[in-house]
């Protein structure tokens, strides 16, 4: 049986990192999270709604019992930059007051969502604050934030797939791809 096609094949320029190599980093991930945190209590907190793959493929690498809770933030909208402004859309369904709490992202660009969350959920007291993320792109930072867990750096290229969308779609994509460069301008 021959693969569906998700997306037509003029809109990516390469794909960036194959389902097979992040499934075995993502494998890793889980197998260091589960050594770091083991005999602990484990919260994960997605970021609606480009993490959800990753969380879902992170968990079942994930050996200690955990839950998870979900937080939305505003997204870029139609452009395909960061504005630095970051509202909070949905919250989460518990308090995370004396939880080690780990966030799962999607993609550290500029750093702005992940600076904002980090303070107003210090806020809230956790025991321990973490961030794992499956892509970061280093180049375009524009606001510090410690990252403790890292899938890949990628370089200064708008990827989708895998959970990241292009105006909302092609998130099903079991890839990462390269946005075509006709479709910047
Ligand atoms: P930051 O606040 O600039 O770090 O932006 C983080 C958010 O921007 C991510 O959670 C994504 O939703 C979005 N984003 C950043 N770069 C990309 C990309 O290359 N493709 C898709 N979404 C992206
Ligand atoms: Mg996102």
């Amino acid at each position: 049986m021959s693969e569906p096609v998700l997306i037509d094949p003029s809109y990516i320029d390469e794909i960036l990192i194959p389902a097979d190599r992040l499934q075995a980093r993502i494998a890793e991930l889980g197998a260091q999270i589960s050594h770091d945190y083991a005999g602990q209590d484990l919260l994960l907190l997605s970021v609606l709604k480009g993490s959800i793959l990753f969380l879902a493929d992170l968990m079942r690498h994930i050996t200690v019992p955990h839950a998870i809770d979900f937080m939305a933030t505003s997204s870029y909208g139609p452009e395909l930059q960061s504005s630095g402004v970051v509202r909070i859309l949905k919250d989460l369904d518990r308090p995370i007051a004396n939880l080690n709490v780990l966030i799962v992202e999607d993609i550290i660009d500029t750093g702005h969502t992940l600076h904002y969350l980090v303070r107003i959920l210090q806020e809230r007291r956790p025991k321990t604050l973490r961030i794992c993320t499956l892509l970061n792109k280093p180049s375009r930072r524009e606001i510090d934030v410690a990252v403790d867990y890292i899938g890949f750096d990628i370089p200064n290229k708008f990827v989708l797939g895998y959970g990241l969308d292009y105006m909302e779609l092609y998130r099903n994509l079991p890839y990462i791809a390269v946005l075509a460069r006709h479709l910047y301008t």
